[in-house]
This record gives structure tokens, C-alpha cells and sequence, in this order.
């Protein structure tokens, strides 16, 4: 189904649902909860997803920031750049209460092309600086133009450097006014011990796949022990159909969705919101940011209120709903065993797709 025909489809706000308008800046039934980062700076619990439906991203990140969001995450692979920055401008928020955190993709992580590329984000951002500078995945591309550079049978061609080469051209970067943090994602507990033993700057971020039914309970622990925050991708889960369409977690993916899961469900009935509210509250609560992502007026208004408080028995209850299922795993494709200490890739390990 056309994206357009989806959103049309979607836009029609169900009648059990009862969201104020996006019209209304951030209401009273949801906190305005903040993490501290380990530069000092804060970052807002709940934020806003960029990933997919680029012609809808220009307007949906103006409304976003009007009704109230802070925290925007984009990526260059994204290629959505110019239009986050269009909705910021259009949005009159001043920068200076945005946090807005971008991505390198692995086609650019040669030493020599991490500034130009940083660059070539502002550019289209429109923006001095970003709040945070994240390398996307530890794999390492050819350097070039080419996004996903490819040999005659399809093989994605590795470079030549690797992520610690990366990181350490990412710190030159905090001199600068660029680049306010340094960021990773995706990395397994290996890889970020290596930049802490190989380099001088701790992540001030991991953004990996985290939600109800990938908990990540040992690795979040440890993340947290070591002063490095969380953003939670894909909060919601296999909500994202392209999850179910990609073949790196095809059967997984269609498991029951995390919206339709009784437990959560139950949960939300006690305090009176839906079962997405609970899955991002829980993330809230846990200490994470989380950053859903959606084109829909309704949901956005339904993810805006998503900040409140769970109890110990509701987290209790969500705990044991953890499956180890991972939806993002594109390691077969990328030709790097991706998240190799960590759980939920079972489905891989084996050189084939789930
Ligand atoms: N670092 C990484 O490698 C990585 C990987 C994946 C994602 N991300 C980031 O994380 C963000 C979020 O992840 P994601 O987009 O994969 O997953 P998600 O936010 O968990 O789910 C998005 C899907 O859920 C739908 N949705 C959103 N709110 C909803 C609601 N209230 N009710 C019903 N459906 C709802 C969206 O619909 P519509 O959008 O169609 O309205 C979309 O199909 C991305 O946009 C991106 O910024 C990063």
C-alpha cells in the first residue's frame, strides 16, 4: 500500500480515541519528563522519530515541535535532513529548545570525510550544530558517494577503517561548535567497551532497538552503570511495517503486535491510556528517551501523552513480557555480525534470515 493511501487510511481518527487536537501545546495529563546526559546537558524523555515517509516529515516535524516535542531524531541515510529542518524553521520553535540528534551513516566514517559529512547535515538542516552526533552502525562502509556500495554479487564492499577510527575523528569534533555530544548506535557491549578502553570520551548516548518485547535488561543495566542514556528505537515494537516486510525479521515480526498484547492493554485501562501510551511510558520510566515516529495527527497527540508514571507492579508485569525479540537486524545484508554479545539474534546467527 502507497504511503499516501496509508496516511489517508490512517488519518481517520478512530472514535474510541479521544486525543486533543495537535493544535493544543503539550497538556496537563503528560509530564515533561528530562534525562541527564554525561555532558551535563538534558534530553527529553519523550521525542520524535524521522525514519520513513519523507514527504509527510516536513510538516509532521512543525507540528510535532509545536505541540510540544523537543527531542528530534533523524539520520543522513534517512534522507529526510532538509525536511526536518524545514519543519523546525516553519515550526518557530528557537533552536536553542530543540535537541536534535543526526546520524553518520557507514559510507562516510573514514576519518578524513567525518567533519565534511557532519557538514553536509547542518547544510541540510539548516542548523550551526547539532545536540548529538551518532555513528549509526559499528560496520564500516567503502568510503564514496555510494550509500551501500556493492560488488557485482550484491555484497556490500567493507572499508577499510573501523568504528574506533570513526569515534576518534567524532571527538575532534567536540572542539567545534558542531557537536554538542558524541553518540553510537547499534553497537553490541564489545564495542562500546572498546571506545571506553581505546578513547577519551564516553558515549553520551546508545540509541539501540529497545521495547516490552526487547528488554535488553543486562545491557541497559550496564549502559546506565556506565553513565551512557538510552534512546529506545522503535519503542513500539514490530508497530513499524517495515518490519514486517524486510526479510531480517520477517516471521518474527509478525508476532502479535505490542498495541494488541492484553497485559499492556490491561495496563493502560488502569490509568486510563492506550497500550502504545503504556509501551513508551514504560521506556519514560526506565530512565530512556524514547522516540516514536508518526505521520498521523491522532497518534502524535496519542504519543505526546505518554509521559506519566507506571507503578512497580505495572513494570513488574511488563517485565515478563520480554520475548528477546529483535526486529532491526540487517547483519546478513551488511555482511558484520551486528549486536554479537547481545540478545535476540538468534535468528541470524545461522546465516539466514528469521
Ligand atoms: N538507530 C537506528 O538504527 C534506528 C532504527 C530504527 C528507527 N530509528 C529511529 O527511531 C524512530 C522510531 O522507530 P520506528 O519508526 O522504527 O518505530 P516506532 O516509532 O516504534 O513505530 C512507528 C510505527 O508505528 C506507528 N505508530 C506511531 N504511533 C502510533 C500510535 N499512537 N498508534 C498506532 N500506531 C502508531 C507509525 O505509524 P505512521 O508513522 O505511519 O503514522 C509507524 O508505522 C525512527 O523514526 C527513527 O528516528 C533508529
Amino acid at each position: 500500500m502507497s504511503t499516501v493511501t496509508r496516511t489517508a487510511l490512517r488519518s481517520v481518527r478512530p472514535f474510541s480515541k479521544s486525543f486533543k487536537s495537535l493544535d493544543f501545546a503539550r497538556c496537563l495529563s503528560t509530564r515533561n519528563s528530562q534525562h541527564t546526559l554525561n555532558t551535563g546537558a538534558k534530553i527529553p524523555a519523550l521525542g520524535f522519530g524521522t525514519f520513513q515517509d519523507a514527504e509527510a516529515i516536513e510538516d509532521t516535524v512543525a507540528k510535532a515541535l509545536k505541540a510540544g516535542f523537543r527531542l528530534i531524531d533523524t539520520a543522513r541515510v534517512y534522507d529526510v535532513e532538509q525536511h526536518v529542518g524545514r519543519g523546525m524553521t516553519r515550526s518557530g520553535v528557537d533552536r536553542k529548545e530543540i535537541f536534535l540528534g543526526t546520524k553518520l551513516w557507514c559510507n562516510q566514517y573514514h576519518p578524513d570525510d567525518v567533519e565534511a559529512a557532519l557538514d553536509e547535515s547542518l547544510a541540510d538542516l539548516g542548523t550551526q550544530y547539532v545536540d548529538l552526533l551518532m555513528m549509526h552502525y559499528p560496520v564500516v562502509f567503502k568510503r564514496g558517494t555510494e550509500r551501500f556500495p556493492r560488488d557485482a554479487n550484491g555484497t556490500i564492499i567493507q572499508g577499510e577503517t573501523t568504528y574506533l577510527d570513526t569515534w576518534r575523528a567524532m571527538e575532534k569534533l567536540l572542539s567545534t561548535k558542531k557537536v554538542k555530544a558524541l553518540g553510537v548506535s547499534n553497537f553490541s557491549k564489545g564495542e562500546i567497551e572498546t571506545l571506553l578502553r581505546k578513547s577519551n570520551t564516553v558515549p553520551a548516548v546508545h540509541q539501540m532497538e529497545v521495547h516490552p518485547y526487547l528488554q535488553q535488561k543486562g545491557f541497559n543495566s550496564w549502559l546506565q552503570s556506565k553513565g551512557i542514556h538510552v534512546i529506545q528505537f522503535s519503542p513500539l515494537g514490530n508497530m513499524n511495517p517495515f518490519y514486517r516486510a524486510t526479510g531480517w525479521a520477517k516471521d518474527i515480526a509478525n508476532m502479535e503486535r505490542i498495541i494488541d498484547n492484553t497485559i499492556v492493554k490491561n495496563i493502560g485501562e488502569k490509568h486510563g491510556k492506550t497500550a502504545v501510551q503504556v509501551a513508551l511510558a514504560w521506556g519514560i520510566n526506565s530512565g530512556r528517551s524514547v522516540i516514536p515516529k508518526s505521520v498521523i495527527d491522532w497518534q502524535m497527540a496519542e504519543n505526546l501523552e505518554a509521559d506519566f508514571a507506571l507503578d512497580e507492579q505495572d513494570l513488574e508485569r511488563i517485565a515478563a513480557l520480554d520475548k528477546k525479540a529483535r526486529f532491526n537486524d540487517p547483519s546478513l545484508d551488511y555482511g558484520y555480525r551486528l549486536y554479537s554479545d547481545l540478545e535476540g539474534i538468534e535468528g541470524t546467527k545461522m546465516g539466514k534470515t528469521h
